[in-house]
C-alpha cells in the first residue's frame, strides 16, 4: 500500500475553543507488534483497537504473506492464528511496507529466525531509511543478505537463519526497532540473546513477549540504559491483546487543546507506559495543563485519561536523556515552543534526521515558513517563542504523517492560516484526523 495518488492540500485556520472527549486510534507500536507475534505464535491472538492505519495494515498483509491466519473480525477487532517460532512460510511476492519503518524492521527480525528468503520493499520515504542498523545485528545471527540498494536500503533479500547464533548487541543508538529486530530473531536461537542499549527506549517487544510466554529479563544498566535477556526457542501461545490509545497521535490534539484559548479535551484509554509519556512531562515543566484523572492496566500496558486545557507556556530545556521516550513528539514540541514565551532548547535530536523525513530539517523549515525563528546547532533545535505565531506559511510534508498533523494544528492558533501541502500521509497513522479534529471544533479548508 504505497501512495502514488494525488496530494491532498489542506489548510487549517484560527479556530474557536476546542472542545470534547475523544478516544484516539490504537497505538502504533503496539499494534505491530501484536501482529507479528501474534503470527509467531500458536494458538489464536485476539487483538482489540487495533491501529487500523496503512502501516498496521502492511504488517497485516505480510504476516499472512508468511503463513499467518490474520481476519479482521469488525472494526478495530482482529484475529491473528500464528504459525509458530521459526514458522514462516517463504512468501511468493515482495513484502511492502509502505511508509514504516517500524513495521519492516521488525519483521526483519521476525523472519531472520525462519529459514526463507524473503524480499521486503517500501514508499520512497522508507527505501531511503537506514538497514544496515537491522542488517549488522542480524548478519551476525546467522542471516544473509542477498541483494539490497545502496547502503543496505530497500528493496533488500534476507535469508533467515536455521539455527540463529545467540548473540551479546549493543545497539549503536537507542532504537527500540533495532533491539525488537534482535529480540525477534533470537526467539529462533537456541540459548539466550542478550540485547543492551545505552538509553532504554520503548519495551512494548519485550512486555509483550512476556505475555505470550518468553522469558525475558530487563536489568538497569549504566545511568540511562538497559541489559534485556530472552531466553530462545520459548513456545509463544496466542493471546488477548487490547490496544491503548496511541500517545504519539493524542500529542497533536493535545498540543492544540493547550494552543487555542478556552480549549477543554478529554482523552481517554492513553497509554502511559513511562517510556512513552516525555511529551506530557515536557510539556507539564513549560506550564501545560494536563490532568490525569484515571489509570488501568492491561497486558502489561499502563492507561490513563487525560483532561488537557489551553494555558500559557514558556520555553525549557529538554535533556537528551529524555528523546527516546518522545522521539516522535519533536515536531509537536517544535509547534507548542513555538506559541511559548521565551526560548526552548531541545537536545541529542540526532535520529530525527532518518525518521520518515529528514525531521529536523523539515521542523525548521515549518516553523520559518511560518515566521517562527529557529535554529538547528548540531544535533540541538532552538525555538524562539515569542506567545504567538505569525503563520501565512506553506508546509512540505516530504511524505511523513507527522509533519502533515503539526502543521495543521500549528495553523489552529496561529495569526494567519497555515497550508500543508499533502495530507494524504496522515491515513498510515491516523486515519480519522481530519474528521476527528473537525469535531473538536478545528477549521480546516
Ligand atoms: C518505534 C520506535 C521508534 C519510533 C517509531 C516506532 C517502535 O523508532 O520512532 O515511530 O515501535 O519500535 P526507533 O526505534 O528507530 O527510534
Amino acid at each position: 500500500m504505497t501512495h502514488s495518488g494525488p496530494k491532498i492540500p489542506l489548510e487549517a485556520r484560527k479556530s474557536a475553543a476546542l472542545s470534547g472527549r475523544v478516544r484516539v486510534p490504537g497505538d502504533k507500536s503496539i499494534s505491530h507488534r501484536a501482529l507479528i507475534l501474534g503470527a509467531l505464535s500458536l494458538g489464536q491472538t485476539r487483538i482489540s483497537g487495533l491501529l487500523e492505519g496503512e502501516d498496521v495494515l502492511n504488517t497485516a498483509g505480510a504476516m499472512r504473506a508468511l503463513g499467518a491466519t490474520v481476519e479482521r473480525l469488525g472494526e478495530g477487532e482482529w484475529s491473528v492464528r500464528g504459525v509458530g517460532v521459526a514458522g514462516f512460510a517463504e512468501p511468493d511476492a515482495p513484502l511492502d511496507f509502505g511508509n514504516s519503518g517500524t513495521g519492516c524492521r521488525l519483521a526483519m527480525g521476525a523472519v531472520a529466525g525462519s529459514p526463507i528468503k524473503a524480499t521486503f520493499d517500501g514508499d520512497s520515504s522508507l527505501r531511503s531509511r537506514p538497514m544496515r542498523r537491522i542488517l549488522d545485528p542480524l548478519e551476525q545471527m546467522g542471516v544473509r543478505t542477498w541483494d539490497s540498494a545502496e547502503g543496505g536500503r530497500l528493496p533488500l533479500t534476507i535469508q533467515g537463519a536455521r539455527d540463529p547464533i545467540p548473540i551479546v548487541y549493543r545497539t549503536p543508538v537507542a532504537s527500540a526497532q533495532i533491539k525488537s529486530a534482535v529480540l525477534l530473531a533470537g526467539l529462533s536461537a537456541p540459548g539466550t540473546t542478550t540485547v543492551i542499549e545505552k538509553e532504554w527506549s520503548r519495551d512494548h517487544t519485550e512486555l509483550m513477549l512476556r505475555h505470550f510466554g518468553a522469558e525475558v529479563t530487563s536489568e538497569p544498566e549504566g545511568a540511562h540504559g538497559r541489559r534485556i535477556v530472552l531466553t530462545g526457542q520459548p513456545e509463544l501461545r496466542g493471546a488477548p491483546v487490547r490496544v491503548p490509545a496511541d500517545p504519539s497521535s493524542a500529542a497533536f490534539p493535545m498540543v492544540a487543546a493547550l494552543l487555542v484559548p478556552d480549549s477543554e479535551i478529554v482523552f481517554t484509554d492513553v497509554m502511559t507506559n513511562p517510556l512513552r509519556t516525555g511529551l506530557i512531562t515536557t510539556l507539564r515543566e513549560m506550564g501545560a495543563r494536563i490532568d490525569e484523572m484515571s489509570r488501568t492496566d492491561d497486558a502489561g500496558e499502563p492507561m490513563a485519561e487525560f483532561r488537557v486545557r489551553s494555558s500559557q507556556l514558556r520555553g525549557i530545556e529538554v535533556p537528551p536523556e529524555r528523546a527516546p521516550s518522545m522521539i516522535d513528539e519533536y515536531l509537536i514540541l517544535a509547534v507548542a515552543a513555538s506559541f511559548a514565551e521565551g526560548t526552548t532548547t531541545m537536545r541529542g535530536l540526532q535520529e530525527l534526521r532518518v525518521k520518515e523525513s529528514d525531521r529536523l530539517a523539515a521542523t525548521l523549515a515549518m516553523l520559518r515558513a511560518n515566521g517562527v525563528r529557529a535554529e538547528i546547532v548540531g544535533d540541538d533545535m532552538i525555538v524562539e517563542g515569542r506567545g504567538h505565531v505569525p503563520g501565512g506559511g506553506l508546509v512540505a510534508t516530504h511524505m511523513d504523517h507527522r509533519i502533515a498533523m503539526s502543521a495543521l494544528m500549528m495553523g489552529l492558533a496561529s495569526d494567519a492560516p497555515v497550508k500543508v501541502d499533502d495530507t494524504a500521509f496522515i491515513a498510515t497513522s491516523f486515519p480519522d484526523f481530519v474528521p476527528m479534529m473537525r469535531k473538536l471544533g478545528a477549521e480546516f479548508a
